[in-house]
């Protein structure tokens, strides 16, 4: 049994510890923004915020997570109102297929939290997320712009 709090509500979800967090907001939770891409913690695609920092849930095992703010992609709009990144998103039209844009997303808005103002040497030190699409320049437009919003 593990003790969730995930986007300010909170879950009793009965699994082993160590399954990852991933799998327990896609199966136990029914939060299936969060995308599964490697497995690994390479691609970004799961990206979650834990106690406000982003987090590859693919590869954090539950119990590391119990006790914490866990944020999804589902809890990053506050009051019906679109955080700054999901505007910019829209503004320059960013996704393709779209598959790792959840985890792009949060993994920018834990990078703008930390770094209001970021270089382009930032964004490429902090986003480390793959998009098979290959919307990296229109990531980083939308960065700049969230930036200055
Ligand atoms: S699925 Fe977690 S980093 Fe790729
Ligand atoms: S938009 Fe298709 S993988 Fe990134």
């Amino acid at each position: 049994m593990a003790r969730l709090t995930v986007n300010g509500q909170q879950h009793n979800v009965d699994v082993d510890p160590n399954t990852p967090l991933l799998w327990v907001l896609r199966e136990q939770v029914g939060l299936t923004g969060t995308k599964y891409g490697c497995g690994i913690a390479q691609c970004g695609a799961c990206t979650v915020h834990v106690d406000g920092v982003a987090t590859r849930s693919c590869s954090a095992p539950v119990s590391t997570v119990e006790g914490k703010q866990i944020t999804t992609i589902e809890g990053l709009a506050q009051n019906g109102v679109l955080h700054k990144v999901q505007k910019a998103w829209i503004e320059h039209d960013v996704p393709q297929c779209g598959y790792c844009q959840c985890g792009m997303i949060m993994a920018v808005a834990a990078l703008l939290k930390d770094k209001p103002k970021p270089t382009d040497a930032d964004i490429d030190a902090g986003i480390t997320n793959i998009c098979r699409c290959g919307t990296f320049q229109q990531v980083r437009a939308a960065i700049h712009a969230a930036a200055s919003a």
